[in-house]
């Protein structure tokens, strides 16, 4: 619910439990009163919390922050806009000018102008039915005859309570090693995270931030944080300055880019979702899985339940031919996956990644002699979806497409290019390279009726040669662009989003995605860590990667595990094999089949659910996790072990969320027999909690609760 409280001047911008409380000063600037706990009366804060406040030991005043700082009055910190203006003047006053509530009162545009030079900025506010966050992005539009250049143009800022020493929490990492959660607490100065490589960011750091005061936990305290939609070139910076006031401002990293707009142009920027949780850590989590849901993923699909996979990556790499694909198939049936994937080596010339193949989106004439299309055929004639993996951004500089198109790549004619993988990239900002990427996936897709499409990207932007503006931003409004074509197109497509494992895992991409690649890392004692990380701010039904079911030993750390231990965690997000079923023996096999039909037992619980760390896999030598269906009525727990020692006692789990005067059916305690149930209120299980006894080298467990 948006307002304009006419009396006091202030807009309150508030959800259920939050609010954001503006108010256009007397020098016209439109300043931020307070943004957290839902204040119920605003109007008083007008009278309580003047436009200005005194800071320590000193009798001069400071005005409240600006609502979108630029380089105007005496504010120190990182602009929100800069501007050069035609004459070369990069001061900007913007003024409050008016503003409009739409959208049954969820939608705000306060609009900012500055008169001399013509420039109009609106602010953009969304809300959302029983969701604490607000959308923030800003669109800029020049009224000036002449062009104006944009040096910076980030999407918001946010302001915090005042005077609060903040912990910083963030994921940063690299890749096979996403999503570490790093806190620090932040003093006096700047801290930035972002990224400058051009195609994706979230490999180093996830367009994500959350600030508390040091004392939250998942489920107490007050937590501000953020996530900026976009995959490309990111900074969100956290300025403390001497006032003891701390800004957020995100958007696009301005370090290679300015925007040219020419006379009545206007430049949007992405969106930043930004939401206050009084409840801790774990009612964040919960409101972005509850805004995924509802609104930002593709609408059409959602409801579906995810197939199980069977992909054919780490089974044979870059050796997948007609032979292996048409056996894999009727093992993949027969185990019980629904969708067959073929992965990487499929067309051009490909024979590795050192070779060639890349931009040759046709048929490996050796490997797949009779074409795809029989496979295809073969894969739909048993009900099963079929799936192609796909890296149309990249070229390898052997393959056709570059000896016919060089001037498509994204280089500096006086270096040669270092390349990452052995690839180029395509400037994708060119309308020519758009369409044909567009093509080629309108092409596979029809052409082989493809269900599934795993996009993937392996290499970020190196030399870029001559400065060309805003080239980096229409990479990635064009590559947004075709993903928002191939969903209208073929609204039954799922679309995998991978970049190298989690390089795309932002809400920009997911937008578009169906699931998203976590990471290329799936030793399931690694997966552990990866997965607190992701699901924080991903839903389980995201969770993918080439096989979730990882084989072993795995080659990143050399562990073996039991095959029990990897299939359990695989059923906490979106399944998928990549155990070579071709070699399995009748044991392994068998196995396999077995925890696939356990998994369509509770998928259509997990894959949307509530996801709860009751003992973290950072804490303790165990971990539990608790995956609660949005009802409250069912929920899955998940227990490993992963280095027990000294006969650990475990203490009782507490598990969260369930309706307290409800009874709950307990399965699965009973490990010889896990058809055995129990029943308890849920105010025992949340208040009391559940024993777990883990025992042995990579223990795990699923335990079933359903009300009765
Ligand atoms: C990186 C992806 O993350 C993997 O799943 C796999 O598709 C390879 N690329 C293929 O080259």
């Amino acid at each position: 619910m948006i307002s304009y409280l006419k009396a006091s001047s202030i807009f309150a911008v508030e959800t259920e439990n939050t609010s954001l409380l503006l108010k256009a000063d007397n020098d016209g600037i439109l300043r931020t009163l307070y943004y957290g706990k839902k204040i119920s009366y605003p109007e008083e804060t007008f009278f309580l919390n003047p436009s200005v406040y005194q800071y320590k030991a000193s009798n001069e005043k400071r005005p409240l922050r600006p609502e979108f700082p630029t380089r105007q009055c005496a504010y120190y910190c990182t602009p929100c806009l800069s501007v050069i203006f035609p004459d070369k003047t990069r001061d900007l006053r913007l003024e409050y000018d008016s503003f409009k509530i739409s959208e049954n009162n969820s939608r705000l545009e306060i609009y900012l102008f500055d008169k001399t030079y013509m420039l109009k900025v609106a602010l953009i506010y969304k809300t959302y039915d029983g969701l604490d966050l607000i959308d923030k992005n800003c669109c800029i539009t020049n009224l000036n005859n002449e062009s104006v250049t944009l040096t910076s143009a980030r999407s918001a800022a946010v302001t915090p309570e005042w005077n609060v020493n903040y912990r910083l929490t963030t994921f940063a990492g690299s890749w096979g090693a996403e999503y570490k959660k790093h806190s620090i607490n932040l003093c006096q100065g700047k801290f930035s995270i972002g990224n400058t490589r051009g195609t994706a960011g979230s490999h180093q750091n996830i367009p994500f931030f959350a600030l508390d005061d040091t004392n939250a936990t998942e489920t107490c305290g007050n937590v501000w944080y953020g996530l900026l939609h976009y995959s490309g070139d990111f900074v969100i910076d956290f300025e403390y300055d001497f006032t003891e006031q701390l800004t957020v401002s995100a958007g696009i990293n301005e370090f290679d880019t300015r925007i040219e707009l020419g006379y009545g142009e206007s430049y949007e920027t992405p969106v930043f979702t930004t939401g206050f949780s009084s409840a801790g850590f774990e009612k964040m989590t919960e409101t972005l899985y509850d805004y995924q849901y509802s609104h930002l993923l593709p609408q059409t699909k959602i409801k579906n339940i995810f197939p199980i996979i069977y992909n054919t990556w780490y089974p044979y790499k870059f050796d997948v031919d007609s032979e292996k694909c048409l056996s894999f198939i009727d093992k993949a049936k027969e185990i019980g996956a629904e969708l067959f994937v073929i992965d990487d080596g499929w067309f051009g010339r490909r024979e590795s990644d050192a070779t060639d193949g890349l931009g040759d989106w046709y048929c490996h004439k050796r490997k797949f002699p009779d074409g795809l299309k029989i496979i295809a055929d073969k894969v739909h004639s048993l009900s099963m979806k079929f799936g192609l993996w796909i890296e149309p951004e990249m070229v390898n500089l052997k393959s056709d497409l570059y000896k016919e198109h060089p001037e498509w790549v994204i280089t500096n004619n006086n270096l040669s290019p270092s390349m990452i993988r052995n690839q180029c990239v395509l400037n994708l900002a060119r309308d020519d390279v758009k369409e044909f990427v567009w093509d080629t996936c309108d092409r596979l897709i029809s052409e082989f009726d493809l269900d599934y499409l795993k996009w993937d990207m392996n290499a970020y932007f190196t030399e870029t040669g001559k400065s060309d503006g805003d080239f980096r931003i229409r990479y990635i409004k064009n590559l947004y662009g075709i993903w928002e074509r191939i969903n209208k197109k073929y609204p039954h497509v799922l679309l995998e989003n991978c970049a190298s494992g989690g390089g795309r895992a932002d809400y920009g991409l997911a937008k578009y995605s169906d699931r998203i690649n976590r990471s290329d890392n799936s030793d399931p004692v690694d997966v552990l860590k990866l997965h607190e990380g992701f699901s924080t701010i991903f839903l389980p039904r995201l969770t993918g990667g080439a096989g979730n079911i990882a084989q072993s030993p795995h080659t990143l750390n050399g562990r073996t595990t039991p095959l029990k231990f990897r299939a359990t965690l695989g059923m906490t997000g979106s399944m998928s094999v990549g155990v070579n079923i071709l070699k399995s023996d009748e044991n392994e096999f068998g196995e396999l089949k077995y925890y696939i039909s356990e998994y369509k037992k509770i998928r259509h619980i997990t894959q949307n659910a509530y996801f709860y760390r009751i003992s973290s896999s950072f804490e303790n030598p165990y971990t539990v996790w608790e995956y609660l269906a949005k009802d409250k009525r069912a929920a899955v727990i998940f227990v490993f072990a992963h280095g027990m020692n000294f006969k650990n006692l475990v203490p009782l789990q507490k598990l969260r969320g369930l309706n307290g005067s409800k009874i709950y059916k307990i399965y699965g305690e009973d490990r010889n027999d896990p058809d055995k149930f129990r029943t308890v209120h849920g105010d025992t299980l949340m208040n009391f909690g559940i024993k777990i006894e883990p025992f042995g080298d990579y223990f795990s467990q699923i335990l079933r609760i359903e009300e009765a």
